[in-house]
This record gives C-alpha cells, sequence and structure tokens, in this order.
C-alpha cells in the first residue's frame, strides 16, 4: 500500500466511457462558457470588490483585479490542458490523481472543499446581504432582523449581536434539491440568469461612468498604511501589498471558470468545448470586472465602503451617490439575487462532482457516488453538501468565508499548475487536444503569481488553511487510505 500510487490515465478514461455508470452527457461548448460565467459574476464582484477596496487597495482595486487574472489565465491555461486531456468529472482532484498520487489527490479534493462548499456559503450571505436591501430600498418593508440574519460572529453599529444567517441556509437549501433534480434543467435556468448578469454590469459601467467623482480616484494608489478594521483586523493598505491583499481578495470574483472543468464528463465533446469553455469565460469578465471596479471606487469613496456601504455595497453606493438612478438600485437588488443564485449552483454542482469522484475512488464513502435512479445525480452526495455549506452558511460571517475560498483555491491552482509539468515528463505520448504553451515556464509563472497572492492574505489566513488541511490529512489516514480502492485491489 503507498499513498504515492498513481491511477493510470488508461484506467481513468475507461472509467469515463463506462457509461452505465457514467453521467449524462448534455453540455455543449456554449453552455459550457453560460456555466462559467453563471459561475464567475457573483458575490466577489458585488460584496468583495467593495471590501478589497474598503481594507486593502482603495481604487487599485482594479490593478488587483488584473494580477488575480494573470494568475487564472495562467492556471486557466494548465486547467485547459488536463481537461481537454482527462475529461472526467473531478477536475484538479482527478488531474491529481493521475499525476502526483493518491495523497495529494486526497489534499486537493480536501482542499476543494474550500473552494466549492465554502465558496457556496459565501455567495450565500452575500444573497442574505442583498435580501435585506430587497425588503428595505425596494419593496420598503422591514429587514429580517440583525440577528437571524448574521452570523453570531458579528455585531451591529447599535450593538446586535448575530445569532444564525437564516437567509443564506434557505437559498443554499434550495438550490441543493433543484440540483438533485438535474444539471439539464439547471444549466437551462443558468443561460437565462447569464445575460441578465452580464447586462447589469454594463449597465453599471455605462450609467456609472458620468457619476465618477475624480476625487474619490485620487491618489489611485493610496500611500502604504495599516488598516484595523472594526473586528481588529489589521489589513496592509495602499502601496505594492495593498494591491496584491486586494488582488487575493477579489480572486474570489473569478473563481468558477474552473467549476467548468468538473463538469467534462458531463460534456458532449470534451477535447474541443473544454478549454472553449474556460478561457473564453475568463476573458469576457476581465474585460467587465477591471472597468466595474474603475466605476465603484470612483463613484463612492473608500470611507463609504466601510461604514454604512459595507454590505450590499453596490446597491448602496447606487442609491447614494447616482440620484435619478434609484431603478437601477432596485434592477441591480432584484437581478443579483438570481444571479447569486446561478453561482451558488454551478459551486454545489462542483462540489458534488468532486464528491462524486472521491466516493467511486473509495476516498470517500460509497454513499458519495451513489446516483439517484431517476435523476441520475449523486443526490446523496448533494445532501451531505447542504450540511456542509449550510453550517458555514449560517454561521460564519462573509469576509472569512470567503478568504477561506481564495486561500483553497489559489493553492488547488498551484498544485494544478505543477501537475501540467508532472505529467509532461511522466505521460510525454499522452493525447492533448490542448497544449499549454511555453512548459514549464508558463505553470510555473502561474504558480508564482498564485503563491504571491496567498501571501497578500495574511497569516490569520494561512493557519485556517494549515488546520483545515490538517484535519484532511488525518481523515486520510484514518479512513480512505485504508478505503482505497487503488490501494487495496
Ligand atoms: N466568482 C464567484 C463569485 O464572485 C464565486 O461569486
Amino acid at each position: 500500500m503507498s499513498i504515492w500510487k498513481r491511477k493510470s490515465i488508461d484506467l481513468l478514461l475507461a472509467e469515463a466511457s463506462d457509461s452505465e455508470k457514467g453521467l449524462k452527457r448534455t453540455l455543449t461548448a456554449w453552455t459550457l462558457v453560460a456555466l462559467g460565467i453563471g459561475a464567475i459574476i457573483g458575490a466577489g464582484l458585488f460584496v468583495r470588490t467593495a471590501a478589497a477596496a474598503a481594507n486593502s487597495a482603495g481604487p487599485s482595486v482594479t490593478i488587483g483585479f488584473i494580477v488575480a487574472a494573470i494568475g487564472c489565465a495562467l492556471a486557466g491555461l494548465c486547467y485547459a490542458e488536463l481537461s481537454s486531456s482527462i475529461p472526467i468529472a473531478g477536475s484538479a482532484y482527478t488531474y491529481t490523481y493521475a499525476t502526483m498520487g493518491e495523497f495529494l489527490a486526497w489534499i486537493i479534493g480536501w482542499d476543494l472543499i474550500l473552494e466549492y462548499a465554502v465558496g457556496a456559503a459565501t455567495v450565500g450571505i452575500a444573497w442574505s446581504e442583498y435580501l435585506n436591501n430587497l425588503l428595505v430600498n425596494v419593496l420598503h418593508t422591514s429587514p429580517i432582523p440583525y440577528e437571524w440574519s448574521h452570523s453570531p460572529f458579528q455585531t451591529s453599529a447599535d450593538g446586535v449581536h448575530g445569532l444564525i444567517n437564516l437567509p443564506a441556509l434557505f437559498i443554499v437549501g434550495a438550490l441543493s434539491l433543484l440540483l438533485i433534480k438535474g444539471t439539464q434543467e439547471s444549466a437551462f435556468v443558468n443561460s437565462l440568469i447569464v445575460v441578465v448578469k452580464v447586462a447589469i454590469v454594463v449597465l453599471i459601467i455605462v450609467i456609472g461612468w458620468q457619476f465618477i467623482n475624480p476625487v474619490n480616484h485620487t491618489p489611485y494608489i493610496p500611500e502604504a498604511t495599516t488598516f484595523v478594521d472594526k473586528q481588529g483586523i489589521s489589513h496592509d493598505f495602499g502601496g505594492f501589498w495593498g494591491i496584491i491583499s486586494a488582488a487575493a481578495t477579489v480572486f474570489f470574483a473569478f473563481i468558477g471558470f474552473d467549476a467548468v472543468s468538473t463538469a467534462a464528463q458531463e460534456t458532449k465533446n470534451p477535447k474541443k468545448d473544454m478549454p472553449i469553455g474556460i478561457l473564453g469565460s475568463l476573458a469576457i469578465c476581465t474585460v467587465l470586472y477591471v472597468l466595474f471596479g474603475h466605476v465603484l471606487t470612483g463613484v463612492a469613496n473608500v470611507d463609504f465602503f466601510r461604514n454604512e456601504g459595507g454590505e450590499a455595497s453596490v446597491a448602496a453606493a447606487i442609491n447614494n451617490f447616482m440620484p435619478g438612478y434609484k431603478w437601477l438600485g432596485s434592477f441591480v437588488t432584484v437581478a443579483i439575487l438570481a444571479g447569486f443564485s446561478s453561482v451558488i449552483l454551478v459551486m454545489l454542482l462542483g462540489q458534488s462532482r468532486v464528491f462524486y469522484s472521491m466516493g467511486n475512488d473509495g476516498l470517500l464513502p460509497k454513499a458519495f457516488s451513489e446516483l439517484h435512479p431517476k435523476y441520475k445525480t449523486p443526490y446523496k452526495a448533494n445532501l451531505i453538501i447542504l450540511l456542509i455549506v449550510g453550517l458555514f452558511a449560517a454561521f460564519v460571517p462573509g469576509d472569512v468565508v470567503g478568504d477561506m475560498t481564495s486561500i483553497g483555491t489559489l493553492f488547488a491552482f498551484i498544485l494544478v499548475c505543477i501537475s501540467v509539468i508532472v505529467l509532461r515528463r511522466t505521460n510525454p505520448e499522452m493525447k492533448r487536444e490542448f497544449k499549454t504553451p511555453f512548459v514549464p515556464v508558463l505553470p510555473m509563472i502561474g504558480a508564482l503569481v498564485c503563491f504571491v497572492m496567498i501571501l497578500g492574505l495574511g497569516w490569520l489566513n494561512w493557519v485556517r488553511l494549515f488546520v483545515w488541511m490538517a484535519v484532511g490529512v488525518v481523515i486520510y489516514f484514518a479512513y480512505s487510505k485504508k478505503h482505497s480502492k487503488l490501494n487495496n485491489e
């Protein structure tokens, strides 16, 4: 029994074509781009952008977007090579199993829970903020009381303590049930939402441009200082590290293009469609984000986002600083509630497919890979995920889960970049429909950019990542190693 045992590529491909067991192939290149944008534009743009401006970089959050996009594009090219040659559900987890052996595959599978499950919780919490905005500013009723819409670690300006975030719990529950019914229907609903989501981002950029106050953009890169937030956590603000730490925070806004690769096994022509899906959705979003960040930080200043504009920040900025455009604030609120739902859906989908693969391999109990007899979805995995996501959504603040998602995903990206280099050496003959250019230089730079962003997230997040991974290692040696199919043939 070896913890470094690798799955052979042939075995992986044979498993994928085993259509009795396999998932239904229904997705095409454009449904993938839609799935990508559906997963990408969400809480990162509509909540984390303002947080990054407030805590880290002011207007230069736009430069942070560019740094994050560079890291994502490089890792994205690596994802595209792997997903076009190993078109199997499970994403980075599966790639690592083939390249670096079981133990590291487990590590990455465990780490991906941070990306998908904790990420879904983050967006659920953002949904809850905008729901309250809907109630107060659009429907003119009372909000859901603070204690029922915030985690126990949050306190309002007038001293009310949070207890549980019920709206966040509600939305992840509802969407988990929708997913159990099947991805084809969910992908259709998703395509509709994507159109609306891109439309509101473009509207905000075009209309908001006239409301940019040059004073808010001066200086564009604030001088380097330290900012202490309401929870007493200090952040590097301004200067180089301010930009890097903003990059790591808004990196959240790009997460999701890689979720596309988890749907490989449900794609009609994965070798051609995967690279289009991944890189296409990434390119469109980068342009929109930089423009959006520029407008948002021009319309309202850093102080606003540190105080009254801290929640539902985009709608708050429109309502306060764009007179005559209250309708836009209302439209954004309604549309983004639907938009967040599509993000949560894709993240839950990604998580269930990773668990499905891990269950198939014996690293997790068999229940994780059991398909529903009628809907052909891994319904038991979906229910367990609901439990995990629900706990995070209900009891942890959005800032904490947001940064945990960023750090977990950055770590996964680093391993994906390394996998490409390793696989070129160990399996040079393997058929690669899409080849990452300039290997090994490009993947190395990709890994480096992601690593620098991890540095920007600060020690508290490093500790969280470390503790999370340590728990994973314990589970591996206590359970997964003994039950792994590959290790116990
Ligand atoms: N990129 C996704 C979002 O911003 C996760 O919500």
